[in-house]
């Protein structure tokens, strides 16, 4: 399902470190991609921008606009981090200018791909027994645009008596389900052919819906495909019971949030895990794209130089594979991962005690070592 490399002109790739251990892994990824372009001949270019909480500390705005206008030109984002919780200080309109969910709606980005694989070095890392890891290869489609991450109303409202309460709207229209549902179905083509789609129908209307929405574009449009579905209190259950069962597990924004950071624990550590949110393809083909490592900002241990960059190097994977149609780069960076695994590399977040760790760079030099 990887789009052909666009020949007309190159890919423009536009990378903002943004917060915590963001600027760190961002810089151990375009090491890696600066490499792959070399190597394979790839028509894309690089620009960095400043984008978050230190711009914002040195420049008063999240969001200066030369990155606003890089932004405007970029084909594909690679992004670090952003911490949305140390915002407190900042102006409203500003946090919302600046915020992840306000980039995702601005570059039309529907789906979020999260795959998910136990490295064969790593099941010892794993709060997991060996068999249950045995195949675990799934990919989690997680809708985007929608849900309680969008929905109106929201707020927080005073109500007589001074009481305060929040409010947050869950709400899906059939054109979200339909598109982020055709993009799994078409993508499982291409895999083993099994589709979980996971909601809560039994106690949400715009899960009952989702359901619906789903076994129709089954029975019209894909058919060779096995579709199971799942509540998603179940799918909890049964990730960490029988995850080598999943192949594409297609959900909502927030059990897509939340099953995919649990099902992280297989891969060893959230460090581990990439991701690729994605735009319809436009009509001149240009299909914009943001890939970012699914771990976070991690301010606890940022500027430290001890982040397991393996995320964010696997994000440039999925950039070379969803942007520039480069497949064969981007199973050699997925393959240099797992070579310099087996050769022993761990960063912190995947040692075992007493293993040797390495930090970021050290990381990355490992990765770039088994890339050539
Ligand atoms: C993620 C993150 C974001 C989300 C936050 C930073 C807004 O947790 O992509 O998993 O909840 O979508
Ligand atoms: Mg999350």
């Amino acid at each position: 399902m990887s789009l052909p490399v666009a020949a007309a002109r190159p890919l423009h790739v536009l990378a903002l470190g943004g917060d915590g251990i963001g600027p760190e892994v961002t810089a151990e990824a375009l090491r890696i991609l600066r490499t792959a372009i070399a190597r394979f001949a790839l028509p894309v270019t690089i620009d960095e921008a400043s984008f978050g909480l230190a711009t914002w500390q040195s420049r008063g705005t999240l969001l200066p606009p030369e990155t606003d206008a890089a932004i405007e030109r970029a084909d594909a984002i690679l992004f670090g981090a952003i911490n949305s919780l140390d915002r407190a200080g900042i102006a409203p309109e500003e946090r919302l200018r600046g915020s992840l969910l306000t980039l995702r709606q601005r570059l039309g980005l529907f789906v979020n791909l999260r795959p998910i694989r136990t490295e064969v070095p790593l099941a010892e890392v794993a709060p997991y027994k060996a068999r249950t890891l045995k195949g675990v290869d799934m990919v989690f489609i997680r809708e985007l645009s929608g849900g309680v991450y969008y929905g109106e109303p929201r707020g927080i409202e005073v109500m007589p008596y001074g009481q305060r309460r929040g409010v947050n709207t869950h709400v899906y229209t059939e054109d979200q389900i339909v598109r982020a549902t055709r993009f799994a179905f078409a993508l499982a083509r291409g895999r083993r052919g099994r589709i979980t789609s996971v909601d809560k129908a039994n106690v949400m209307e715009a899960g009952a819906l989702w359901r619906q929405v789903v076994t129709a574009l089954h029975h019209d449009e894909f058919r060779d495909i096995t579709l199971d579905h799942m509540l998603a209190d179940t799918c909890a259950v049964m990730l960490s019971r029988d995850p080598a069962r999943f192949d594409v597990v297609l959900t909502d924004n927030l059990f897509g949030d939340l099953l995919s950071h649990g099902a992280g624990a297989l891969a060893g550590s959230l460090g581990m895990l990439p991701s690729a949110s994605l735009a319809p393809p436009a009509p001149d083909g240009r299909r914009r794209a943001l890939y970012e490592p699914v771990h976070g900002a991690a301010p606890d241990i940022a500027g430290k130089g001890v982040a397991n960059p393996l995320g964010a190097i696997l994000s440039v994977a999925l950039l070379l594979r969803w942007s520039a149609g480069a497949e064969a780069a981007a199973r050699a960076i997925e393959a240099a991962v797992s070579a310099a695994l087996v050769a022993g590399a761990r960063s912190a977040d995947i040692a075992l005690p007493g293993e040797a760790v390495l930090g970021t760079m050290a990381m990355g030099d490992a990765v770039l070592r088994q890339l050539g």
